[in-house]
């Protein structure tokens, strides 16, 4: 989960580089380097910290090549030091690679180059990577860039794990070798001059036009051309994607941080999601799909597996399906999913949730459902990101690129989207038709009701500001509810490092209440009427025992005095998630600000999670 990013062109590298580090910073920030090829050979620059600390390094600016590669990193392993920062070069110095991902087999590798004379400097399993090809490119009898190929796909054969590697090479002066399998790499097309990044958003200044390299495919880059092979070094032909987001997608603009902005984007991105997907009172086409009533009676249960918040989105939406489809549907942590054998069939239905589309836990448990003969469906929000070239089907969210760590608007866009589907599943087996209409419409007023919820911060702020000094804090909530309260108790820690814990309601009294004390905070949500009594109930329980009580709700709640109610537009309780988690992002958003915390990039962690 570190970020890379490459330019090969006529400009000097360096400025573009790090102008394209800053931006995939999200992915890690334990450390940064920087590599480019120079008159006298390639020159690398790299130390501990964030990419700003590159540019106090006097020697960046006297960076004159025109090719580069860089790497901002999140620690897996080695710890964060000058030495461990990428790039990393081979014993000879003649060839610099930064890398993405993890090579499980590098003590094996460290061992065979110990034993053949290659020494290392760095506790990283990257360090092998350049060395093995310098191990194969000297057993080359012609030095030419076929052979030097050649090698690159030898030492790739020898590797375990992900990787999206790139490489510079002294005998290369103009060129610039990639390779990916499971981590992210797309290369960006330009007029005399190509980029390389983890993630489109971090070059969509300078180009819209993107090659997206499947796993074990090889580009070479030099200023005016891209040459793509597959392993055997067989070339392949490949179309370019044009990409339509426009550039302030990816800015910040007016907004203090991502984080608040994709909060505040989220009527748009739910309107992006809905799309054309659904009308009322036609049935709902989605076009990637091509299901029959048939193949849903068929199913003898749907899995939804994610990790984190894309899991709680799986949460929020399981009611829906089963209400309306009858189908029996499990939730399930993907790190979890892939190792407890499930009892997928071939007739189950999986569908994978990743937001990045590339955490390795997800794509594994895909890959696990895909074995079992199951059919897959991916949701993500990445365009041609891994997780979706591997499902048999792909549905994507549309929400725009989310930067900041915390995910807030993907969030919203997975409900809508799998909301979308379970209508699309309902109307195909000829149920519950004037309820599907109702939901229809209620889906279709979404962007409206969430512009009304932001409409006033004012009261969460106040109550952030009451409350940031504090240690924890406990989100409860019954039903769909208690799938936000895990959500809101996410967001908190995460970002406001405030210990925060979600119980459904009717679990505090089986223990948690016991850590119940004066003036501890407790934020319930109610949008279900049928079980918002209940949930008052608990809640004065803990009041009783002195907590401080946030709560989100759109019932009337008489009788009973919180210290705070936010009020959000009544909507059906199986979509209410899409309400009811905005304010609870803006208390975690507005804690996280007042104890002066880097909203966007908690500590430990990063935005797409490629490692186990
Ligand atoms: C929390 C958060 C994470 C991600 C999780 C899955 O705010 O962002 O919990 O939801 O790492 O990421 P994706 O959706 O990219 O698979």
């Amino acid at each position: 989960m570190c970020g890379i990013v490459g330019y090969i062109g006529k400009k000097k590298a360096e400025p573009i580089l790090i102008n394209g580090l800053l931006r995939l910073e999200y992915r890690g920030y334990d450390s940064a380097g920087i590599a480019t090829m120079e008159a006298e050979g390639i020159k690398t620059i790299k130390n501990k910290g964030r990419v700003a600390g590159l540019l106090e390094i006097p020697e960046t600016q006297k960076l004159e090549g025109t090719v580069g590669i860089a790497h901002t990193r999140w620690a897996t392993h080695g710890k964060p030091t000058d030495i461990n920062s990428h790039p990393h070069m081979d014993n000879q110095k003649t060839t610099a690679v930064v890398h993405n991902g993890i090579i499980e087999n590098y003590v094996e590798l460290k061992k065979f180059l110990n034993d053949n004379g290659y020494e290392f400097l760095s506790q990283t399993d990257t360090e092998v990577i350049p060395n093995l090809i310098h191990y194969y490119y000297e057993r080359e009898v012609e030095k030419n860039e076929m052979a030097f190929l050649r090698s690159m796909a030898k030492a790739v054969k020898d590797l375990k794990g992900s990787f999206a590697i790139e490489v510079l090479n002294e005998d290369f002066k103009d060129k610039m070798f990639v390779i990916r399998k499971d981590s992210p790499l797309v290369i960006g097309k330009g007029e005399g001059e190509n980029y390389i990044s983890s993630d489109i958003p971090a070059i969509l200044s300078f180009t819209k036009d993107f090659y997206l390299l499947d796993d074990y495919e090889f580009a070479v880059l030099s200023k005016d051309n891209i040459e793509f092979y597959d392993l055997e070094l067989s070339k392949i032909f490949k179309q370019p994607k044009n990409i339509t987001w426009d550039m302030s997608a990816a800015e910040k603009g007016d907004y203090a941080d991502f984080m608040l902005k994709e909060i505040f984007e989220q009527p748009k991105s739910i309107r992006e999601t809905i799309g054309a997907r659904i009308t009322k009172g036609v049935k709902t086409n989605l076009e990637e799909l091509d299901f029959t009533k048939e193949y849903l009676n068929s199913l003898d249960r749907i899995y939804i597996v994610a990790c984190g918040t894309a899991m709680h989105a799986g949460l929020a939406v399981r009611k829906i399906i089963e209400k309306y489809c009858r189908i029996q549907t499990e939730v399930d942590i993907a790190s979890e999913f892939r190792y407890r054998n499930p009892l997928v069939t071939e007739k189950s239905l999986c569908i994978f949730i990743s937001q990045s589309g590339e955490t390795a836990d997800t794509i594994a448990a895909l890959k696990l459902a895909k074995a079992k003969g199951a059919k897959t469906i991916a949701i993500s929000n990445v365009i041609g990101s891994s997780i979706t070239n591997e499902a048999d089907y792909s549905l994507y969210t549309h929400a725009g690129p989310e930067i900041a760590v915390a995910s807030t608007k993907a969030y919203t866009s997975q409900i809508v989207l799998l909301a979308i589907i379970a209508i699309y599943f309902a109307e195909l087996l000829d149920v519950a038709h004037d309820e599907i209409e109702e939901l229809k419409s209620e889906i279709l007023e979404l962007p409206s009701k969430v512009e009304e919820v932001l409409r006033d911060t004012s009261k969460i702020k106040a109550f952030a500001n009451r409350i940031f000094t504090e240690k924890n804090a406990f989100f409860i909530g019954r039903g769909i509810d208690s799938s936000v309260a895990m959500e809101g108790a996410l967001k908190l820690k995460e970002i406001s490092y405030i210990h925060s814990e979600a119980y459904a309601a009717g679990e505090l009294k089986h223990g948690p209440i016991a850590l119940i004390e004066n003036g501890v905070t407790v934020v319930g949500i109610m949008t279900d009427e049928d079980l918002a009594p209940k949930t008052v109930s608990n809640l004065q329980e803990v009041i009783t025992r002195g907590a401080k009580t946030f709560i989100v709700t759109n019932q009337e709640l008489e009788h009973v005095t919180f210290d705070e109610v936010i009020r959000i537009p009544r909507i059906s309780k199986y979509i209410s998630p899409v309400l009811s988690v905005i304010p609870l992002q803006l208390l975690a958003y507005y804690i996280s600000k007042e104890k002066g915390l880097d909203v966007d990039k908690p500590r430990n962690l990063a935005k797409s999670v490629t490692v186990e």
